[in-house]
């Protein structure tokens, strides 16, 4: 048998092309492999193509002319076989492997603000009525700020009212209190008046127990101005404590001291007489301690910048985890920081 012409050669890879692919047989992985085998680098098609080469003269335009639909015809076949292949993959993949589409999704549980960032948000918004902004300051301090500057020079007695962290670095402290937050808040705006709170956590190396941890949050509160009194102090703490206890709340006043104010008082709330705990929370006196406060002492009026001739000022602090405490009867004040769901998924 005589070897076959060139356009003879091209229709049998036309024949053979196609009869591979059909029995390829809707296999995707099969039909790929076909399309390498004929389309690829190396492919049968290329090599044809390139053969014109050593096509007589004459009969190339020809062959060209033939090539060209051996190649369309085999790209067409290739493109219908893949659609099948890959049809017929899901179909069995959708018997074989069914969803069952009634099954109830997952849920995803909404987070929410943790308790202490609550009533946070709360006193935020008390005070917001009552004028004040919220100022934030640092957690690592100096023991500069953190005392001396508040009237507690070094080996002042009072500062063993505060179990201090210390940092390798000297003088840097982890702040016992917000206090400091006043030196920054009146060095920056000094001479302006000031209405602020100063929301944040403090530190204390005290023996973790059920009623101490070693971080809380504090609330500091700071005014300045020209002819602020006691009785604006007085007025403020009432409006806050109706506003975050009850319209019907009453405060009794109890003097006190803190080095940093003069003078010093505690403040106490009436807790309603309806309440079954009432008793137990306020040790049958009826009333319980919300916070500490006084006027600023002129000492630290001057530490940050202010002539305390011709300003007064008044500030307080509050332990916003206690309120939450009084409010829930919550027992423990390691709960705050436990992370357990089952305590914080109750608020
Ligand atoms: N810094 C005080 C404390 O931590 C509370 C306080 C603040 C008292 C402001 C008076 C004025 O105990």
């Amino acid at each position: 048998m005589p070897d076959a012409t060139p356009l003879e050669a091209l229709a049998t890879l036309e024949t053979q092309g196609l009869a591979e692919l059909a029995s390829a047989a809707a296999e995707e992985v099969a039909v790929r492999a076909w399309n390498t085998k004929y389309f690829g680098d190396k492919g049968m098609v290329k090599a044809a193509l390139a053969g014109i080469g050593k096509v007589a003269k004459e009969e190339r335009a020809a062959y060209g002319q033939a090539a060209n639909k051996v190649k369309v015809a085999l790209e067409t076949a290739y493109a219908v076989a893949l659609e099948v292949a890959q049809e017929a993959a899901l179909q069995k993949s959708l018997t074989t492997d069914s969803i069952d589409v009634t099954l109830p999704g997952r849920q995803l549980s909404p987070g929410k603000l943790h308790p202490a960032t609550q009533i946070l948000h709360k006193i935020y918004g008390i005070f917001a009525d009552l004028g004040f902004q919220v100022y934030r300051t640092r957690e690592i301090e100096s023991d500069e700020l953190n005392f001396e500057l508040l009237n507690m020079p070094e080996h002042h007695p009072a500062r063993d009212m505060w179990d201090t962290f210390f940092t390798q670095t000297p003088g840097q402290i982890l702040r016992t209190h917000t206090s400091p937050g006043q030196i920054h808040v009146m060095r920056e705006r000094c001479p302006e008046p000031i209405r602020v709170i100063l929301p944040g956590m403090c530190y204390r190396n005290e023996a973790i127990s059920t009623r101490s941890e070693i971080q809380f949050l504090q609330v500091e509160g700071l005014v300045i101005g020209e002819g602020v009194t006691m009785a604006d102090l007085k007025g403020t703490l009432t409006a806050f404590a109706r506003r975050m206890f009850g319209p019907d709340r009453q405060i009794r006043i109890r003097s006190s001291y803190f080095p940093f104010t003069e003078p010093s008082i505690e403040v106490d709330i009436d807790w309603p007489k309806d309440d079954p705990n009432r008793d137990r929370l306020t040790k049958g006196t009826g009333w319980l301690e919300i916070l500490g406060a006084g006027m600023v002492h002129p000492i630290v009026l001057r530490n940050g910048g202010y002539d305390p001739d011709k300003v007064t000022g008044f500030a307080f602090g509050m332990g916003p985890q206690r309120m939450l405490m009084l409010q829930h009867a919550i027992d423990d004040i390691r709960l705050f920081w436990g992370n357990d769901l089952r305590f914080l998924r109750q608020f």
